[in-house]
This record gives structure tokens, sequence and C-alpha cells, in this order.
């Protein structure tokens, strides 16, 4: 078997793990277009958290560039690049067309490409059609399960689909050899489309099981019902499914689900159900903003403090953040002098100085809104709560 010598191309949330499970393994560059991303790693600093700066070490054959010639030893490609949508909704493939552009220029014949990022079932096809035409490379599609924050189910741990074309022995030896320092737990697929669409539904069935939540707690609200009993009592039958309540941003459950919208609509299938998800979890801002007003309005003192602003607990991700769309609308009123407190948020990028890493005094506060459940103030928050019981707004029980 020829050296393999691999290129990650895309460090962030996906991209950064996969270079560092492979990197003492493998000569390998991790590649980046954003010359800001490369320059602080090279620092060995993660604007994300996720990584210390013992784990971004390099190596004299393993280092971050964003030098496309650098890719050009690589024979191995793991393409980790963002899939967003349009502002009309719309899949947007442009990172993926432009990682496609790079690797025609530094893939050779044999070379194995893989893609990470999460599409629709064709795309991978789609992509080997019109970029690579002339060249006999062999590809591949490997989901990505990896959950910013989450300590417990790291990616080496987790099941790890992986799929591709080229089936001879040859490629199929070397894939492994690669995929078997990611995850320990190789899950193998002999179709591509099918591990596109598995990634994509279990997003949207996140997606829709969080949303159902969330309608149920509005209307427990709306009838004076206590929601989190009615959890309790429920999931109390062996096949009751344990889903909660919460706000859903970041860069896959709010994306994903107009991703195979889209390509069932230009199937001829008018789906009705994948989107409902997206309407109810997005209302959620509305609903909680009314909720904070009004009881606004019940106190006297109007100093209110927002804990938690990225898009989910223990996680620095402030893409797509509902509670940071809740923060900015409430923060806009008249005669309300809001703060937040949100112990990860990256403050370098939020240029609002009423956002806070640090809090001292909690009790100068007539209301106290919890939106997101970081582990890192959640003992301090619960003291607190015990003493100021009235003060509290926590609408998904988070503390209690
Ligand atoms: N973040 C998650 O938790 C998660 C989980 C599962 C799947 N995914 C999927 O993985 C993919 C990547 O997501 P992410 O969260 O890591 O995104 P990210 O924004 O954190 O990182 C993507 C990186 O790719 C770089 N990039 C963009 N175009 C490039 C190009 N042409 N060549 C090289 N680098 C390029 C960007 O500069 C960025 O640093 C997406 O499809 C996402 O849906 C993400």
């Amino acid at each position: 078997m020829n050296k393999i010598r691999v290129g990650v191309l895309g460090l962030g949330y996906v991209g950064l793990p996969i270079f560092s499970s492979l990197k003492k393994k493998f000569e390998t560059v991790g590649f980046d277009v954003d010359k800001n991303r490369i320059l602080d790693l090279k620092k060995k600093y993660d604007k994300n958290f996720e990584f210390t700066k013992s784990q971004l070490t390099t190596s004299k054959e393993s280092y971050y560039s964003n030098d496309i010639k650098d890719l050009k030893r690589c024979n191995f490609f793991i393409v980790t690049v963002p899939t967003p949508i349009s502002l009309n909704k719309k899949p947007d493939l442009k990172p993926l067309f432009s990682a496609c552009q790079i690797l025609k220029k530094v893939t050779s014949n044999n070379d194995i490409v893989f893609f990470e990022s999460t599409v629709y079932p064709g795309t991978t096809k789609f992509l080997k059609k019109r970029f690579f035409k002339k060249k006999k490379l062999v590809f591949g599609y490997s989901p990505e399960r990896i959950n910013p924050g989450d300590k417990k189910n790291t990616i080496k741990k987790i099941h790890k689909i992986v799929s591709f074309d080229g089936h001879d022995k040859k490629s199929k030896k070397k894939i492994l050899s690669v995929y078997k320092y990611i995850s320990n737990n190789l899950v193998i697929s002999n179709s591509i489309e099918n591990a596109e669409m598995s990634k994509v539904i279990e997003n949207i069935q996140r997606d829709v099981n969080i949303a159902f939540m969330n309608e149920i707690l509005m209307v427990c609200e709306k009838l004076n019902l206590n929601f989190k009993e009615v959890l309790n009592l429920a999931k109390t039958k062996w096949n009751f499914l344990d889903f909660s309540p919460g706000l859903v941003g970041g860069h896959c459950l709010p994306v994903d689900p107009y991703y195979l919208y889209t390509l069932a609509k230009r199937s001829g299938h008018d789906a009705k159900f994948m989107l409902a998800g997206r309407k109810v979890n997005d209302f959620l801002v509305k609903f909680l903003e009314k909720k904070i007003l009004e009881k606004i309005k019940k106190i006297k003192n109007k100093k209110i403090l927002i804990c938690g602003l990225t898009y989910k607990a223990n996680v620095a991700d402030k893409r797509n953040s509902l509670a940071l769309k809740i923060f900015k609308k409430i923060s806009s009123k008249k005669n309300v002098y809001i703060d937040a407190y949100d112990p990860i948020i990256n403050l370098k990028n939020t240029q609002n100085k009423n956002v806070n890493n640090k809090i001292k005094n909690l009790s100068k506060y007539g209301l106290i809104v919890i939106l997101v459940n970081h582990s890192k103030y959640l003992s301090q928050l619960k003291k607190h709560k015990i003493k100021n019981e009235k003060k509290y707004y926590d609408p998904f029980f988070l503390i209690s």
C-alpha cells in the first residue's frame, strides 16, 4: 500500500477533530480557506474552545495550512466544509463547490475523496460528475455525528457510517486503515446515497421531536398546566420518547430539513411534515419574548439578566442562536436594562458591552432568565435560585 497522506479541507467543529485523530498516524495537512483560522490554530488557539493548546500541537509532517500547494502531497482527502442554506432557505452548496475546485487541482488518479458535510442524497455523485469527470478517483461519504460540548459521546466512541464506491480490496483497505483512527465503531454501507439520507433524517427527526415538545410546552402554558409534571407522567409509559423542549439553533437542525425538503420537491414530492418542526421551533422566539416582556412588566426592578446566549448548552457556537435572538429583541425595548451572562461564548466577536463571561452580583437583577443550560454556571444559579425563587424565569425547567 502506498503511503497514505491525508488532507482535511475545512477545520471547523467537524474538521479539526478529524485532523487531530489522524495527525499522529499519517502525514496530515489541515487545510482551511480562512486565513485567520489557520493563524489562530498555528498559535494553538481554537476560537470554538473545543480544543486546548496542548491538543493543537502539530509536527513537521502534520500541520495546518492555508496554501493549496500543501494539499498536493496528499492522496486521501476528507472534506468537512459548511453546508448552509441561502436567505430563501435553499441548500447552498457553494463551499462544497469551492472545495471541489481545490480538489480538482490537487488530486491524481486513484486518490480517495471523502465528504463529511451534511448533504441531501445524491450530492456526492453529483459532485463527482460535475468536477471529476476526467479523473479516476474513489469517492466516499461518511456522515458526521460529532456533538460539540459533549464529552461522553466522543467521535472515537460513537458509531460512524462509512460508505464508498470503490469496493476493490485495495481502496477498501486504505479507507478502513484511515477511518479506524477516527472511530472505533465503523458501520460500512455499500450505498453512498443511503448514508447521505441517514444523516439528514437523523437531524430532521430530532428537529421535529423537539418541536413537538416545544408546542406542548406552549399549550400547557396557555392551559395553565404544569408542563414538567405532564412530561414526567407521560414518560412513565415504556415507549414514550424522551425529548425535551428547547431553543433549536446551530448549523445542523435549523438547516438540514430544508436540504431534504428541496430534494423531495425537486423529485416531485411535496413533503408535508419535515418542515413542521422549523416553524414551531422558530416561533418559540416570539413566544418567549412575549413571556419575558410580560414578566418584566410586573416587576419594579427592570434590571434583567439573560443566562446563556450560545445555540446550545456547553458550546461556544452562536450560529443561528435563538437565545441570542431573544436577547437582542428584549435589549431593543425601552426602559429595560438587560445584561447577558454566558461563560462560554467567545467575546472576541460579540460587540456588546452587556454580554459577560463572568458575573459577580446576581442579586442586583429583578429577573433572571435562563435560556441555555451551561453546566459551568448551573450550580451557581441553583444555589442562588433557592433563595430567590420569584426572580427566576426558567422556561425549560433547567435548574429545578
Ligand atoms: N458542527 C456540528 O456539530 C456538526 C455535526 C455534524 C455535521 N456537521 C456538518 O459538518 C459540516 C461542517 O460543519 P462545521 O460545524 O464543522 O462548520 P464550521 O463552519 O465550524 O467549519 C467549516 C470550516 O470550513 C472552512 N471552509 C469553507 N470553505 C472551504 C473550502 N472550500 N476549503 C477549505 N475550507 C473551507 C471554513 O473556513 C470553516 O473553518 C457541515 O456540513 C455541517 O452540517 C456539523
